[in-house]
């Protein structure tokens, strides 16, 4: 949270100014966040996996398209395609990071896929150009779930200001909160003028709110998805803080891939040419996982998996497949705090407790 004299007044003022629902500070929030982006096309919602449903749906995924994905995530980005009635088809991910494969993704197409969803798993950026590549030959609209990834930048972009569709969670454990919310970018071109319009249609029961509401006709389902006065002003006082707390984990993540080289079993995830990550959490993949896990519980260093490889799960069991990239870093993946938290001395102690070895 903001500085309690920065967010308190603010807060304080918007709780006992009679307009809590939607109104002025989420117009307010969206406009700061897409200048903070770079990219003016912002609509803001309730949670991520609001955002997601709705660009799925934006991108025009309906009962039986297929989308294709990826199992190492958190749930809500595959279960985003299945509230939207798509069939998920599982890509192979690169074993050093976790992210979608471009070459499997190729592999992967058919004549029904709608949409190519992509997330940067821990904040690392997936290889962008290669799966944009195979996007655009095919001409299928990108997601990209960025859930983890508020301020990483591909080729010297911030994630947002490219893809047709990009999303932030503003979840309680992300890099910005607003207790929970999410913002979807879209890309900043004439021919998505009418997507904006339609989403925000989508976020609030179909109902166009420009029209007087006794004469508006709502012609498709919309979703109870929009944001509110109280949670964007949450948002507005974060931004002011936001660049310092994301220059932190980056600081943090940097430190680690220069002082984790070359420890006996263990190795950091290859950086992809052209991807500047902001390290959500720090990756490291051991051969023995179980056992550098009991050593850092041991030292006192916090350690997790954070997720369950989403193919295992049964609500996903028609979309099952071989995929070897999966096993590899599923099984070796662990990590380790680097968050805006993590002091200097902090760090330093992380890296002697894996420098003596499990
Ligand atoms: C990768 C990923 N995608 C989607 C979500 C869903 O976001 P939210 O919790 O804001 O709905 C989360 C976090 O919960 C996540 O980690």
């Amino acid at each position: 949270m903001p500085p309690r004299d920065v967010l308190m007044p603010a807060l304080e003022a918007v709780l006992y100014s009679g307009q809590i629902g939607e109104g002025q500070a989420v117009r307010d929030f969206e406009a700061a966040f897409g200048r903070w982006l770079g990219n003016p096309d912002i609509l803001s919602f309730n949670s991520g996996t609001a955002a997601l449903h709705t660009a799925l749906h934006l991108a025009g995924v309906r009962p039986g398209d297929e989308v294709i994905t990826t199992p190492m995530t958190a749930e809500p980005s595959n279960l985003a395609i299945l509230h939207a009635g798509g069939r998920i088809v599982w890509a192979d991910v690169d074993p050093m990071t976790g992210n979608l494969s471009a070459d499997d993704l190729a592999q992967r197409i058919t004549p029904r896929t709608r949409a190519i969803q992509v997330v940067h798993y821990g904040g690392m950026p997936a290889d962008l150009a290669n799966i944009r590549k195979v996007a655009t030959a095919h001409g299928i609209p990108v997601i990209e779930d960025a859930a983890h990834a508020l301020g990483a930048r591909w080729q010297g972009r911030m994630l947002g200001q490219d893809s047709e569709f990009v999303m932030f969670s503003l979840q309680a454990i992300k890099h910005m909160t607003t207790v929970d919310g999410g913002m979807l970018a879209l890309s900043h071109q004439p021919a998505m003028e009418e997507k904006l319009a339609e989403g925000r249609r989508f976020r609030w029961f179909g109902i166009d709110r420009d029209q007087p509401r006794t004469e508006v006709d709502v012609r498709e389902v919309g979703w109870k998805y929009h944001m509110n006065n109280v949670t964007a002003t949450i948002g507005l006082t974060q931004l002011r803080t936001i660049d310092g707390l994301i220059a932190r984990h980056v600081a943090n993540g940097r430190w680690f891939d220069e002082a984790l080289q070359g420890i006996a079993g263990l190795k950091v995830c290859t950086i992809p040419d052209g991807a500047e990550p902001s390290y959500w959490f720090y990756t490291v993949l051991a051969e023995d996982r179980a056992g550098l896990q009991r050593h850092l519980d041991a030292h006192g260093v916090d350690s997790s998996q954070a997720h369950r490889r989403n193919d295992q799960h049964g609500v996903f069991a028609a979309s099952r497949r071989e995929l070897p990239g999966v096993d590899a870093f599923y099984s070796r993946m662990l990590h380790i705090p680097c968050g805006w938290w993590v002091s200097d001395v902090d760090r330093a102690r992380i890296a002697d407790v894996l420098r003596m070895g499990w």
